[in-house]
């Protein structure tokens, strides 16, 4: 009670005496105690911090950095946002001393435990400072529970709680949070966890009955959806609405932007929004910055949809399905526009002209479109602020002309993304330049890769599908590069790598060392390197020792060349992707693997490896692994991690059983073909591999892995890009074929329901197909052919109506084939060589369908075993199908020819995410580099 009587005196007096806002900010003795007592209370670093670190007793405390008073010497607001702060704030901490605090800000800090990276819960001493009017604690490291305190602080005007850790949970809840509240005009809560389902979608009506004078709120990633109640139309002051992140596809976009004429920001980004763009969006003609980008947004752009919107700056369609030309004068009077994306739609046409006359344009991109026509360079020269521009991926035609960016006086562009634009010759005038990002993939340019490529900032260099022949010396490859593809050209001679010097080289000079017919690639000691991609080139020779010392380097393709010798065992280990497929490479693979290995993908697919899987490679959480095509001589490698996705071992030596102790339960891809493995069927463990069954929902899951890695890994086989491992949740495959297992097929095979592809062919099976093969929904390709399955084809294979791909001939089947819609358009192939089989697509009538075969009961169960066991090599047993039989099962080469493998339709569904995904993914993370500048 006292106190408050005193600040009456107090505001009553100052406001008396200082009428004017001439204050002298001086500061009080006992707050300059408080102060460096705080600062001394708090951990920060001191190489980062820019304001704590310079608070120091010989100056007026009022103006220190970060600091600010009233007219009477109190602090009023703490600024200390970015400090690198680390540890926790106690609810006694003296902060909560600063009685008349109004603004504080901790944004960007570090509160969180160090020792064990979970955060702290915001202190409840909060509640003590009753006269914040600002309160900034986003991504400050706190996390938990958003206190009740901060309900109870009702002068605040601006709250911002954004952050990963937070959760608004039931209680107190958001509407509880907000209630009293009644002064807040700016209320920021992304990435804050919502608990209450009734809350996330009740979102507009709490926020609107509130908190109605709100001028902006931004919501990002908060897991709301709509559609939003008319209360929230009345939110007439809002002018900053952010709500990325959320589905909001039953919002009606017309009446958000019909209702809110006075915004001047929205971004709706990944929204899940459809449907086309409506003409009223033209009414918000405050607008400065709009984002629309990765929904699924259609058709075409009213023509006049930016006639009044003048004042934009910031404009991002991105990654939609937009359609249709735009008009040469679309952007005309954009005057003030700095940035604007539009790749990843379907936009075609021309380049519209207008925007070669926004001479303020920094960012334009317009990559993977349909743009069509040629695109003179001499347009550039009127957009001399340019820093980043992209055309790749769409039907331009370049022409550089005598553009010499020299000429135009100095040009700003950092990032150049020129993929697929039809360029048969280097551009010149990227000499001129000083790029931190080049992409001029899929051209057609041949001849050598200029020296003055290498330019002094260059991080990100694609060359790759052109034509180079080799790399004009000398050359320097600056320590800034992180990403670098030649893939697919013409590169010829060893691969050499210097070995680094003990010195700290940035470069290595290799002007007097030209080794002829030697690809040398100077990368530098201090490099910093992460991705490399050489694949499908002419480079031969050994793998250089000296890649080892590439201590950054993450991914590594050398794929596709006609290198030979062993695998150097420093290679393995320190890679997360490594990729040495269609080579030469003969020996053992080093058993080198050591504990904390980040292996997670690897290819040695299509060379001359002996020898057996390494024990090590337990170490790595390997996710994929192909071996296929070589000499391995080996059991099962059963000590792969659990984190095993994809599994390739097809045509080797392996043998043995398919049995483990350890379960996969990731497992999506198998595939052992074309060895020598034995065993019953029904020894095999199905059931464990439950990635292969579809959740109880009974819903596919839908997206892809990849999403926990920082990067893309761009993997090239058989000379089509691949992604990996960004493998479709849901795609699953067996292949089995081509071995010697036998026995009847397991029920259990019914129960992975998420299979795309089984093969059992070429194998000594017997009994019948399962009635649980009814349940593979999924299935597009079944394979069971020349085995010795019996019985009837089961009815409820006619209720797979995916299957594509059907091939169960030669085998033992009897009576008719199944009358199911599916079933009936598969030809006369896909049964052939079951000479008790009848009815269409074979030529064989039935004569009573309604009877049994003899040997089955009439529900086609066998009322016997059948008598014999497999014998491997055994030709005699196939006298009723002739020789074809024994050709298939024992002449490899020409089993090959004439079935598709896995790893074949594998790298189909891999390269269905075509170069055109891969580049909008390159350049979208480029654009978010120089975004984030
Ligand atoms: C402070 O930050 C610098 C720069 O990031 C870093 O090198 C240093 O290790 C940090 N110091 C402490 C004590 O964390
Ligand atoms: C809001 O204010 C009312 C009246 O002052 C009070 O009774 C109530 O407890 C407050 N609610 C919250 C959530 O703080
Ligand atoms: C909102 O603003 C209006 C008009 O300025 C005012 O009458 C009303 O009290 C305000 N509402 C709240 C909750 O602050
Ligand atoms: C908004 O735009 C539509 C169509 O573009 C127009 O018919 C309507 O009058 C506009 N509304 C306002 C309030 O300006
Ligand atoms: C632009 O604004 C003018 C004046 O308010 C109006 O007449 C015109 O219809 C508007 N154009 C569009 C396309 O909304
Ligand atoms: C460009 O695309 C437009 C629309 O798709 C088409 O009408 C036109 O013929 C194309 N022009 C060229 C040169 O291909």
């Amino acid at each position: 009670m006292l106190s408050n009587f005193w600040l009456l005196i107090y505001v009553l007096t100052s406001s008396f005496f200082f009428t004017s806002h001439s204050y002298n900010n001086k500061c009080l003795r006992h707050q300059e105690i408080l102060l460096l007592q705080f600062r001394d209370e708090l951990i920060f670093n001191s190489t980062l911090s820019t304001k704590l670190v310079r608070w120091n007793e010989s100056g007026e405390c009022c103006l220190w950095h970060g600091v600010e008073c009233d007219a009477s010497g109190y602090v009023v607001s703490l600024q200390l946002d970015d400090e690198a702060i680390s540890g926790g704030i106690g609810d006694s901490s003296s902060l909560f001393r600063f009685k008349y605090l109004q603004k504080l800000n901790l944004a960007y800090n570090f509160f969180y435990h160090t020792d064990v990276y979970t955060g702290l819960a915001i202190p409840k001493g909060i509640g003590n400072l009753i006269y914040l009017t600002h309160l900034n604690l986003s991504y400050a490291g706190f996390d938990g529970q958003v206190p009740s305190e901060i309900s109870t602080l009702t002068r605040l005007a601006s709250l911002d709680i954004s952050g990963y850790g937070y959760i608004i949970p039931e209680k107190p809840n958001l509407e509880m949070l907000v209630k009293n509240l009644t002064e807040l005009r700016e209320l920021y809560l992304d990435d804050v966890r919502i608990t209450s389902l009734h809350e996330r979608k009740n979102w507009g009506h709490i926020i609107s009955s509130h908190l109605p004078n709100l001028t902006s709120l931004s919501l990002s990633y908060c897991n709301l959806f709509g559609p939003l109640p008319k209360s929230f139309w009345q939110l007439h002051s809002l002018s900053i609405l952010r709500l990325d992140g959320n589905d909001l596809s039953a919002v009606a976009l017309d009446d958000l932007f019909t209702n809110f004429p006075s915004l001047t920001t929205l971004t709706l980004s990944d929204c899940k929004l459809n449907g086309s763009i409506p003409s009223t969006f033209g009414n918000l003609t405050k607008l400065i910055h709009v984002d629309l980008s990765s929904n699924h947004f259609t058709g075409s752009l009213p023509s006049t949809l930016f006639a009044n919107l003048t004042k934009l700056i910031h404009v991002d369609l991105a990654m939609n399905s937009l359609t249709g030309s735009l008009s040469s004068t679309f952007f005309e009077g954009l005057s003030n526009l700095l940035h604007l994306y539009l790749l990843g739609n379907s936009f075609s046409g021309n380049i519209p002209r207008s925007l070669f006359a926004l001479p303020s344009l920094l960012e334009l991109v317009l990559s993977n479109n349909q743009f069509n026509g040629t695109f003179q360079l001499n347009h550039l020269q009127s957009l001399p602020n340019l820093t980043v521009l992209g055309l790749s991926g769409n039907s331009l035609s370049v022409d550089v002309g005598n553009f010499n960016s020299s000429s135009s006086g100095g040009f700003q562009l950092k990032v150049l993304d020129l993929a697929s634009c039809n360029l048969s010759k280097f551009p010149d005038f990227i000499k001129y330049l000083d790029l931190e990002r080049l992409d001029l993939s899929n051209n057609h340019i041949g001849g050598e890769i200029p020296s003055w490529v290498w330019g002094a900032q260059l991080e990100h260099l694609d060359l790759s599908f052109n034509l180079f022949t080799h790399m004009q010396k000398p050359y320097l490859i600056p320590a800034s590069l992180r990403f670098l593809s030649l893939d697919s050209n013409q590169l010829k001679g060893k691969l050499q790598l210097p070995i680094p010097l003990e010195s700290q080289l940035q470069y290595i000079d290799i002007a007097n060392n030209s080794l002829s017919g030697e690809l040398q690639l100077p990368i530098p000691f201090m490099s910093n390197v992460e991705d490399l991609f050489l694949a499908d080139n002419n480079l031969s020779g050994s793998i250089p020792t000296s890649l080892c010392n590439a201590t950054h380097l993450r991914v590594l393709d050398l794929s596709g060349n006609i290198l030979s010798g062993s695998i150097p065992p420093c290679l393995l280990g320190n890679f997360f992707a490594l990729d040495l497929s269609r080579n030469n490479i003969s020996g053992d693979i080093p058993d080198d693997f050591s504990m904390g290995c980040t292996l997670q993908y690897i290819n040695l697919n299509n060379n001359s490896l002996e020898g057996k899987i390494p024990r090590s490679l337990s170490s790595c959480l390997l996710m994929y692994m192909n071996v296929g095509n070589n000499m391995l001589n080996d059991t099962f490698p059963c000590m792969l991690a659990p984190s095993l996705l994809a599994l390739v071992l097809h045509s080797n030596r392996f043998h043995g059983y398919l049995r483990c102790h350890i379960n996969w339960p990731n497992l999506q891809i198998l595939d052992v073909s074309s060895n020598n493995f034995s065993g019953s069927l029904e020894s095999i463990n199905f059931s464990s591999w439950t990635a292969m069954m579809l959740p109880s929902d009974g819903k596919l899951r839908g997206g892809t892995y990849g999403s926990m890695y920082s990067s893309i890994v761009t993997l090239t086989m058989k000379g089509q890009v691949v992604e990996l491992p960004y493998i479709r949740l849901d795609f699953c495959t067996i292949d089995l074929s081509s071995n010697n297992f036998y026995g009847k097929i397991p029920n259990a095979i019914g129960d992975l329901t998420s299979l795309h592809q089984l093969n059992f062919s070429h194998n000594s099976l017997n009994g019948i197909i399962p009635k649980s093969f009814g349940q593979l929904k999924n299935l597009e390709s079944l394979d069971l052919s020349v085995n010795q399955l019996a019985g009837p084809i089961p009815e409820e294979l006619g209720g797979l109506t995916f299957l594509s791909k059907l091939n169960l001939s030669y085998n033992k089947f009897v009576g008719a084939i199944p009358k199911g819609r599916q079933i009936q358009t598969f030809s006369a192939d896909s049964f052939q060589g079951n000479p008790g089989l009848c009815g269409f697509p074979l030529d064989i009538n039935c004569i009573n369908t309604n009877v049994p075969p003899p040997g089955f009961d009439e529900n086609g169960e066998e009322k016997r075993e059948i008598e014999w066991e497999y014998v491997c090599a055994a030709v005699g047993y196939v006298v009723g199908v002739g020789s074809i039989v024994w050709l298939l099962l024992f002449c490899r080469s020409f089993r090959e020819k004439y079935f598709g493998k896995i790893e074949e339709v594998v790298e189909d569904m891999f390269i269905a995410r075509d170069m055109r995904r891969r580049r909008a993914r390159r350049a979208a993370a480029a654009m978010n580099r120089v975004r984030r500048q």
